[in-house]
């Protein structure tokens, strides 16, 4: 494309180290949308003759079905997918010559990669509402079943096991805002920024940004060539994603193991051990939780390769969609396995109300309910704590002991308070916005399904 500037053809091993093909050609249909879209303009603005418009686009429709029916086979020689296409192009159509009037590969790659990294993101919304609906029907799946609630890892306070799974909900929901804001943030069109100064020639840069479904021209050729924050905030909502994602697998893979045992993962979607007969592992979680490391890692690769380059273009920037793929492809998977399995993972109420049998997660209920017969709550908690403490020597459960018994540590307790003294009326009184009592996970159930059929 440039050997009027040169003596000597590029070198092989340099063709070989800078091409951008087996990272670009996946765009390829993209490409040729843009220059549809391009072709058209400069026919409009007298660019282009209108007839020799119509060849280039009907040249191009002919490159689009020969690489879809596999017939055409890009080469490294032509760098990347743009130079691929338009030479092929030009092999059917001479007048192919005439498509990069006024345009440069510098606009003509972002508005590529904006345009097919928008189509890859609408789907990945669409999947993660998918996510979101398998949560919260899980989340009514299970509103009645009580688990242990845990911070420190240690046993906290009962909860609705509905109430953790809405917890998962709140968290993809705001990965799904993250995921809205980078598709609005690249829907601008570059092309016509060209190199990164714009054109001599008369183009219209509305009129292909309108062509391309984008809202506006961007605004700064400059900005335009030289940023790819577009990309960055698709990495923001990925990293965000996929810390989420790797704190639920970690805590599915805790409660169903032996130790606590209340959570139980389908047959499929585990695996056994080639020695050990009796196992049967949750690789599908732990693997998810170990992409995700990958999934930030990408992040992590743009922001280092973006870091100080120099305005404008810099042939650094070829390098930014080698994460972007990697990511986007592990992030589609993830979502993709964590619905299947999360679609038919079941809680064993059983067991874990056995969990909670063993441990002391009632003592706030008891200090709270000490406040409402007017002992402050300092008081309560070091009665309570006195109590626990006495409990754990004795080998003892509150559930073994007798009002008299109480009465020693608390002189406030009475009969009522027995009979709040159960993992069920725990997670019932908790009914305050927001909290995990039934009548508000019921409530925060139906408020998740309306906010689902709002979400654009
Ligand atoms: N293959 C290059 C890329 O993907 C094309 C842009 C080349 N621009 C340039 N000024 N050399 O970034």
């Amino acid at each position: 494309m440039w050997h009027g500037r040169f003596k000597h053809d590029t070198a092989k091993i340099v063709q070989d180290f800078t091409q951008s093909l087996d990272i670009d050609f996946r765009m390829y249909a993209c490409d040729i949308q843009g220059s549809i879209a391009h072709v058209k303009m400069l026919a409009q603005t007298g660019i282009l003759k209108p007839d020799e418009a119509e060849k280039i686009e009907a040249g191009l429709n002919k490159v689009l079905d020969e690489i879809n029916s596999g017939k055409f086979t890009p080469s490294i020689d032509l760098e990347d997918v743009h130079m691929n296409i338009e030479a092929r192009l030009t092999q059917i159509e001479p007048l192919g010559s005439k498509l990069h009037t006024a345009r440069s590969r510098n606009d003509q790659v972002a508005t590529t990669t904006r345009l097919y990294l928008r189509e890859r993101l609408l789907k990945i919304k669409d999947v993660l509402k998918i996510l979101l609906e398998i949560i919260l029907d899980n989340a009514d799946k299970h509103k009645g079943a009580i688990i242990p609630g845990y911070t420190h890892l240690q046993q906290a306070q009962p909860i609705s096991m509905g109430h953790y799974w809405l917890s998962w909900f709140e968290a993809f929901m705001r990965d799904y805002k993250k995921l809205n804001f980078a598709l609005e943030n690249l829907n601008e069109c570059p092309l016509g920024a060209g190199a990164l100064a714009g054109s001599t020639l008369p183009i219209d840069r509305e009129l292909t940004s309108k062509l391309l479904n984008f809202t506006a021209p961007t605004r700064n050729s400059l900005d335009t060539v030289a940023q790819r924050d577009y990309m960055l905030d698709y990495h923001f909502f990925a990293c965000e994603f996929a810390l989420h994602v790797s704190r639920l697998c970690n805590d599915l893979i805790i409660w169903n193991s032996q130790e606590f045992g209340w959570i139980i993962l389908p047959d499929e979607f585990c695996t056994g051990s080639s020695m050990m007969p009796q196992k049967k592992n949750p690789d599908v979680l732990e693997l998810a939780r170990g992409k995700t490391g990958n999934i930030i890692a990408q992040m992590l690769d743009l922001v280092i390769n973006l870091k100080a380059l120099p305005m404008t273009y810099n042939r650094d920037l070829q390098e930014d969609k080698r994460c972007l793929w990697q990511s986007i492809d592990t992030v589609e998977s993830v979502i993709k396995i964590l619905s299947a399995l999360l679609e038919k993972v079941d809680v064993d109420e059983k067991s874990a109300l056995a969990t909670l049998e063993k441990g002391y997660s009632l003592a706030t209920d008891i200090a709270e309910y000490l406040v409402m017969r007017g002992v402050p709550f300092r008081d309560a908690h070091f009665q309570t704590g006195k109590l626990t403490g006495w409990c754990i020597e004795n080998n003892l459960k509150f559930s073994d002991l007798t009002l008299e018994q109480f009465k020693k540590f608390m002189p406030a307790a009475d009969e009522d308070m027995l009979k709040i003294l159960t993992p069920f009326e725990s997670v019932k009184r908790r009914n305050i916005y927001g909290g995990t009592g039934f009548e508000q996970v019921a409530l925060q159930i139906n408020e998740g399904r309306e906010r689902l059929k709002m979400l654009a």
